[in-house]
């Protein structure tokens, strides 16, 4: 190669690493993706290169739809079919089981079906680290930073296989496992809520008793059931001895889906950043036809329904119940639903196979939100300030809408025990009772009212990471030690052996000066 060459392509890699970026994504296969792909869009419109890897088994993606991402297609022995019945055995656990079958049952169903998932995951990741081709390829590629989200491991495996830094982005692990045993953040037992627990942070005596035991058993379970194939994997794969929950502490940046004004006030570290709602955005026009059904509500308005893109179905019983509800409502309801049509639907309802949500709860003329309690859409209707009832159905929704019950922005339903009188009784309350909406808009002010827009942040942060490859100056000591040495027992039992060495003395001493002292006397009286 000539000089000039070499120096006109010198000059072209300084100026692309200037004008832009490379992000290599690792995504979850659920609404998970829609949050990140909040972020990767944003990131292109700043002229950055966005590489997704795609499995091939992945439902929600299949690299076919006009995205301005790259995608690295990566196949594996899974069909679509196969992941599709993986994910519906899944929710049909949430849905139905969990909170019916006898404790041990739910529990040990859970494991099985969180087993075949890690197997899924594993023979996905196998796709990945042994594929030499493709990882030649990527490390040629030189990425500058891999953003994934820990619901689902190995992005961690990739960054490390590839030498690049790692970001996640996390909306919660169960039990605030993660962020709290690999990414050492802090949360007290005594007023931070383990996730799952549906708590919040003011707790009585046997609340804080479950709240501990939570954390305590969703440690063990972590530790013992759920990372223990994998810490052999890891290590397999990266030749020296490690653990999964090392390699995700090796995140420099942690950027949380929730912010203040959804979160309790918690401690937490330099290298995690809140950044909630940041696929919100002011409403748009609606389509013409749900413009005209909205306006048709005249002064009573109307209420948004949905249970989320998972839940397609109902059974015939449970959406009747909800369908004679919302009939009774003088508000017109709009539906999203793909089920069977309910008989018993009102001509105030309209189902949808999919509505603009977030335009819809921005429309001044909408008053409630009905909702499973799914994270972005609690965050539409923080943005909007809208009042909520929460029928929460799996995951994280019953903690999201306990949080939003705590703050007074919204009534709590349990759905597999719920009358139709009970939803029109809570949609009447968030409707008439005006606490509701004044929380709600109280909430909507806090999220409005930010120095940087959460997009911008998370943006930001990318950036930063990209620039300085890393950010080790955000990450806390607490890495480098053991869990003795974190809870500071090791110095705590020095010190308790001193201070039990110089009681032992004392006493000692005492009853030696006793026994002379006695002595002394009873010659005296002799
Ligand atoms: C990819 O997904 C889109 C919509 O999600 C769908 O219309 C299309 O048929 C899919 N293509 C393939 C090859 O699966
Ligand atoms: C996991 O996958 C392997 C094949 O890759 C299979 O032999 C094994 O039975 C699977 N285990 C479970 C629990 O599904
Ligand atoms: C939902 O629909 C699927 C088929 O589309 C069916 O197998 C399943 O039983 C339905 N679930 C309920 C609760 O009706
Ligand atoms: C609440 O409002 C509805 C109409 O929106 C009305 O029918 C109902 O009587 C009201 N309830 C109370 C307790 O004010
Ligand atoms: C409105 O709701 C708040 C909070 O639940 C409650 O304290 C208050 O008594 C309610 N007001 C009326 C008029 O029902």
């Amino acid at each position: 190669m000539s000089g000039k060459k070499v120096a006109v392509l010198w000059l072209l890699a300084v100026l692309g690493s200037v004008s832009g970026g490379k992000v290599l994504v690792w995504p979850v296969d659920n609404s998970h993706w829609l949050n990140m792909e909040f972020i990767l869009r944003e990131l292109v419109v700043r002229g950055h290169e966005v590489t997704v890897l795609l499995p091939s088994c992945f439902l929600i993606l299949n690299g076919t739809e006009p995205l301005p991402f790259q995608f690295e297609m990566v196949e594996v022995p899974i069909s679509k079919s196969e992941m599709a019945a993986a994910m519906d055995e899944g929710f049909y656990f949430w849905f139905y089981e969990e909170r019916r079958l006898p404790f041990w049952e739910s529990l040990k169903k859970m494991i099985d079906i969180l087993r075949k998932f890690e197997n899924i995951t594993r023979t996905i990741c196998d796709g990945i680290v042994k594929n030499k081709v493709l990882l030649e390829r990527l490390r040629a590629s030189g990425f500058d930073v891999l953003l994934a989200d820990p619901l689902m491991p190995s992005g961690e495996l990739f960054a490390e296989k590839l030498g690049i830094p790692l970001m996640y982005t996390i909306r919660f692990s169960m039990g605030n496992t993660v962020e709290r045993l690999c990414g050492g953040l802090p949360a007290p037992p005594s007023y931070v809520p383990a996730s799952l627990s549906s708590l919040t942070d003011k707790m009585t005596y046997t609340q804080r008793i479950k709240n501990m035991l939570s954390y305590a058993l969703q440690d063990l379970a972590y530790h013992y059931i759920l990372w223990g194939h994998w810490n052999q994997y890891y290590s397999d794969i990266l030749g020296r001895p490690t653990t999964l929950c090392e390699t995700m502490g090796k995140a420099e940046i942690w950027l949380i889906r929730t912010y203040w004004d959804f979160e309790f006030p918690r401690p937490f570290l330099p290298n995690f950043e809140f950044v909630g709602g940041l696929h919100c955005q002011p409403a748009k026009p609606l389509p013409k036809e749900i413009e005209e059904f909205v306006q048709s509500s005249g002064e009573h308005g109307i209420v948004v329904f949905s249970l989320g893109s998972m839940v397609y179905n109902l059974t015939d019983e449970r959406s009747n119940v909800i369908a004679k509800a919302l009939s009774q409502l003088p508000q017109n309801v709009l539906w999203r639903y793909k089920g069977k049509k309910p008989e018993a639907l009102g001509s105030n309802t309209r189902i949808y196979d999919w509505i603009p949500q977030n335009d819809l709860l921005g429309h001044p003329l909408t008053k409630a939100f009905i909702t499973h309690g799914g994270t972005n859409g609690i965050y539409e209707a923080i943005y909007h300030g809208v009042p909520m009832v929460g029928i929460p159905m799996f995951a994280d929704q019953h903690d999201n809408i306990a949080h939003m019950r705590a703050k007074g922005a919204a009534v709590e339903l349990d759905f597999s025990t719920l009358t139709t009188q009970d939803l029109v009784d809570a949609v009447n309350t968030v409707i008439n009772n005006s606490t509701y909406k004044e929380s709600a808009l109280k909430l909507s002010k806090i999220h409005h009212d930010q120095p940087i827009k959460p997009l911008d942040r998370a943006v930001f942060w990318i950036e930063f990471v990209m620039r300085h490859k890393g950010a080790k100056h955000l990450r806390p000591a607490a890495h480098h030690l053991t869990w003795y040495q974190y809870h500071c027992l090791d110095v705590l039992a020095f010190l308790f052996t001193c201070a039990a060495i110089a009681g032992f003395i004392l006493v000692k001493c005492c009853m030696f000066c006793c026994r002379k002292c006695g002595r002394v006397t009873k010659k005296k009286k002799e």
